[in-house]
């Protein structure tokens, strides 16, 4: 049977609009809690070129920890499984900010997507890479196929005027010996990293290399190799919503990541890539209606890797 996808998509749109005021806007970033809660689109794009779009599906927001998966993509392609002496690949249980593990596990992250993690990654890349915040705007740019993907300087900045448990983070990994760079360089390199804005076309787009196993659809390049692409695609599953990577994997069944801004971009490696952005954050820091519009895709078209 051929699947109406598009006419699925308008479905859950109309699904979730009665949701689209429950979630509440990341606040703890002033700069973020001016965005609009009733913004929410989708687009869903097959490796096949097939494309499919609802709402707000080409307007930009801050991506957030979305850019955790490409700083490990990078990373990964620089330096192979070595940053994994660095930073561990379990899922945390924990909000994605938290500060207890790190104490008794000595400074070593549960994995890539926390903060922690995260800022690991990030002191890897300065030690690492010639020009970190130029190579990583040009590796998405590259995934994407389009250069207007930019850092929000004053998103980022807004961030680090109360960013105070990152700092502590970064100060307490520091005194375990886990973080090589000044704490300061650190910190303002993940700010940046955060700030990076992008719409779920976009995302869609970069996300459809990690669809494909790690090579372009377009150009066919090897960006990371078979088996990083199994290892990211692994974490993405078990830690790329925090402490609900659980609850995802049970009602969405796809490897993908959230951000604050209220993304979330998914895949089903071989088939697609779907991004839905909806900023009302549920209390674990995930789109409400975004986890809802995926749980509702997997289930009406009978896709999910399980
Ligand atoms: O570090 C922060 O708090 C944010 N800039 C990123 C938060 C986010 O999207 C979820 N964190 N893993």
């Amino acid at each position: 049977m051929l699947m109406k996808y598009q006419q699925i998509l308008e479905e859950i749109h109309k699904e979730v609009v009665p949701l689209l005021g429950d979630g509440k806007v990341a606040d703890y970033i002033p700069e973020l809690a001016k965005v609009d809660p009733g913004k929410f689109g989708i687009y869903l794009l097959f490796l096949n070129e097939e494309a499919y779009y609802i709402g707000d599906a080409h307007e930009k927001f801050s991506i957030q920890s979305i850019s955790k998966v490409f700083m490990l993509a990078l990373t990964v392609a620089h330096l192979g499984e070595k940053v994994y002496e660095r930073v561990n690949v379990e899922p945390s249980g924990d909000p994605f900010n938290s500060l207890v593990q790190l104490e008794y596990e000595c400074g070593i992250p549960r994995n890539p997507f926390i903060n922690s993690g995260a800022l690991v990654i990030t002191d890897l890349m300065i030690s690492h890479l010639n020009n970190p915040k130029e190579e990583l705007l040009s590796f998405i740019r590259e995934l994407v196929g389009q250069e207007d993907i930019c850092y929000n300087e004053t998103i980022a900045a807004s961030e680090k005027a109360c960013g105070f448990k990152n700092a502590a983070m970064v100060n307490l990994m520091k005194s375990f010996g886990n973080i090589k760079n000044d704490v300061e360089e650190v910190l303002d390199l993940y700010f940046d990293f955060c700030s990076i804005e992008m719409n779920c076309n976009e995302l869609a787009r970069a996300f459809r290399v990690f669809a494909n196993h790690g090579k372009g659809v377009i150009d066919a390049k090897r960006y990371i190799t078979e088996s990083q692409f199994k290892r990211m695609t692994a974490i993405m599953q078990t830690c790329g919503f925090y402490d609900e990577a659980g609850e995802f994997a049970f009602r969405v069944g796809l490897p993908g990541k959230s951000g604050v801004g209220g993304g979330i971009a998914a895949i089903l490696p071989g088939e697609y890539s779907i991004v839905v952005w909806s900023p009302g954050l549920n209390p674990k820091g995930n789109s409400l209606a975004g986890m809802k519009a995926l749980e509702l895709f997997t289930t009406k078209t009978g896709t999910s890797i399980f």
